[in-house]
């Protein structure tokens, strides 16, 4: 695989890692450079968000880590998560021509069904990202799962109709990922405005949150300069959500 950008100039590749989010983070931590990548074909203790696990068997997921240097305020963060969901969607777009969702803040969705789940850890120094890691699990050639996930999730090949692999989608989301991240750097108010073109979550959708605070309801009202994501709750609050779980809810 030939090239030009930062991401994927060292791909470090192994059969099997326990989580590769794991691995680089220790990588990073021993001041590994910005860019280099974690893949493993298998994990067997894959993470989600919310201290959940994603199943990671050998086949036809893609599984693998970048570690970041962004040098930003942590206030920063949460635009560069919105932007590698950003980066997915777009690379999805291109590769099977087909138009995936956002939920906030960065599940990618085909036909309401998760295609691909972020997960991006930081290591924080007052105030300042030191480096993070960008976790990807992209559903790529499966064409079953899990009977636990299998009315929730979908893959690339599933919803193209044509047998996808991951080795042909990675160095495509590699260039992707390394373009909306620079632009989370220099321009986060245009990946904030991608992600809400992008989103069908982003404004006047019924949802429920399920955050720190406990449950709220309400409906979406856009993103904030930091990518919280804006609820009118049924009350009439205003609340903006830094972190949680969302769902659609029915009116
Ligand atoms: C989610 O719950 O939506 C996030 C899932 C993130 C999974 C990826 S797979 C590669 C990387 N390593 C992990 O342990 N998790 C992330």
């Amino acid at each position: 695989m030939s090239r030009s950008g930062k991401f994927g100039s060292t791909i470090l590749r192994f059969d099997t890692l326990e989580s590769t989010n794991d691995y680089a983070r220790n990588l990073a931590a021993s001041g590994e450079d910005e860019g280099t990548v974690v893949i493993a074909r298998r994990q067997t203790r894959g993470r989600g968000q919310h201290g959940r696990s994603w199943i990671s068997p050998a086949g036809h997921g893609l599984y693998f880590s970048v570690i970041l240097r962004p040098q930003v305020r942590a206030e920063g963060f949460g635009v560069l998560t919105l932007g590698a969901a950003v980066a997915v969607a777009e690379s999805i777009a291109a590769f099977v021509h087909l138009k995936p969702d956002i939920k906030w803040p960065n599940d990618v969705l085909i036909s309401g069904k998760k295609v691909c789940g972020i997960l991006v850890e930081s290591a924080i120094e007052s105030g300042i990202v030191r480096y993070a890691i960008l976790g990807i699990g992209v559903n790529v050639g499966q064409t079953i799962f899990p009977e636990e996930i299998a009315g929730t999730a979908t893959s690339l090949t599933i919803e193209s109709g044509v047998e996808t692999r991951t080795e042909d989608f990675l160095p495509g989301l590699l260039d992707s990922l390394e373009l909306w991240y620079r632009r989370s750097l220099n321009e986060p108010a245009g990946v904030l405005a991608r992600w809400q073109e992008l989103s069908s979550y982003a404004r006047g959708c019924a949802v429920r949150v399920f955050g720190p605070d406990g449950e709220i309801e309400g409906v979406t009202e856009g993103l904030t300069d930091q990518g919280a994501l804006i609820v009118r709750t049924i009350t009439g609050e205003r609340r903006e959500i830094f972190s949680g779980e969302v769902s659609l809810r029915k009116l």
